[in-house]
């Protein structure tokens, strides 16, 4: 065979284009393989990831993929601190995670609604869409979304949470006892007055994916 000069040329944009299309195709979860795995969650996060009605533990649905292998991740290493999700989660191996994962994020997205005063429900409009500049807190839909979205993958969806959830975990963000965020949350958090802590875990509960994306 006649190699023109070109010819190592040739393999490496080959070798280098093959890189280019294998990167993006990063393991994705398998949504059925995942509804099985997750026989064992339904107890407490409910069959599709909409909750179980009284118990205060989180809602999935809709939450995106990678948010919730982030979290069996960090729970399994301990980076994120409970007891309960941490045994659980030491069962799980990285593809049971993107499965299940996958399966909560095919489902239709969790629903709530806000509860408390209209003082404290405008309060926490206030501080999702604008942060609060004397103390220094980010409007939250800058990385949430305005409805409540999330962004994927680093951004997790808070639109139709439980208030209760969210209102633990930002006291969980602002005392440093859930730190597994590089340190995004628990800056924010840190800066936030019980109140606005309240307003805003009630605000998020009733944010819907209809909700206008006014300012
Ligand atoms: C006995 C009840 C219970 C069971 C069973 C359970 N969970 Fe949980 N899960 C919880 C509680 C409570 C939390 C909140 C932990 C915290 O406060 O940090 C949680 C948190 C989570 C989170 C983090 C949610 C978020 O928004 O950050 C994920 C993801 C999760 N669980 C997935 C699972 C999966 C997958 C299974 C099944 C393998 C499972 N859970 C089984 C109670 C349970
Ligand atoms: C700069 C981006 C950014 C801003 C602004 C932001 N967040 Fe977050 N938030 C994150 C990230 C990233 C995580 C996920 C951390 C992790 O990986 O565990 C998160 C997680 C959360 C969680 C936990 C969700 C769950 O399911 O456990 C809550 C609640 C939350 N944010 C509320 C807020 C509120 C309220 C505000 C506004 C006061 C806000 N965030 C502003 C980036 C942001």
């Amino acid at each position: 065979m006649n190699k023109s000069p070109w010819f190592p040329l040739f393999w490496l944009l080959m070798l280098v284009s093959a890189a280019l299309f294998v990167k993006p195709v990063h393991a994705a979860g398998n949504i059925a393989a995942g509804k099985t795995k997750s026989a064992a969650c339904a107890a407490c996060h409910g069959p599709t990831g909409h909750g179980m009605p009284g118990q205060p533990n989180p809602k999935l649905a809709g939450q995106n993929a990678e948010y919730i292998a982030k979290q069996l991740a960090d729970f399994r290493s301990g980076a994120r601190k409970n007891p309960l999700m941490q045994g659980l989660a030491a069962n799980l191996s990285p593809r049971d995670m993107q499965d299940i994962a996958a399966y909560y994020a095919s489902q239709p997205p969790m629903t709530g609604a806000a509860a408390g005063s209209q003082d404290l429900i405008t309060l926490g409009e206030k501080v999702y869409r604008g942060g609060n500049h004397q103390t220094g807190v980010s409007a939250c839909m800058s990385c949430h979304g305005p409805s409540g979205h999330g962004i994927p993958p680093r951004f997790p969806r808070l639109g139709g949470q439980l208030a209760t959830y969210n209102q633990q975990q930002m006291w969980a963000f602002k005392s440093g006892t859930r730190n597994n965020d590089s340190e995004i949350m628990t800056r924010i958090a840190f800066r936030m007055s019980a109140e606005e802590i309240r307003g805003v875990s009630q605000y998020i509960a009733g944010l819907k994916e209809s909700t206008p994306p006014k300012r």
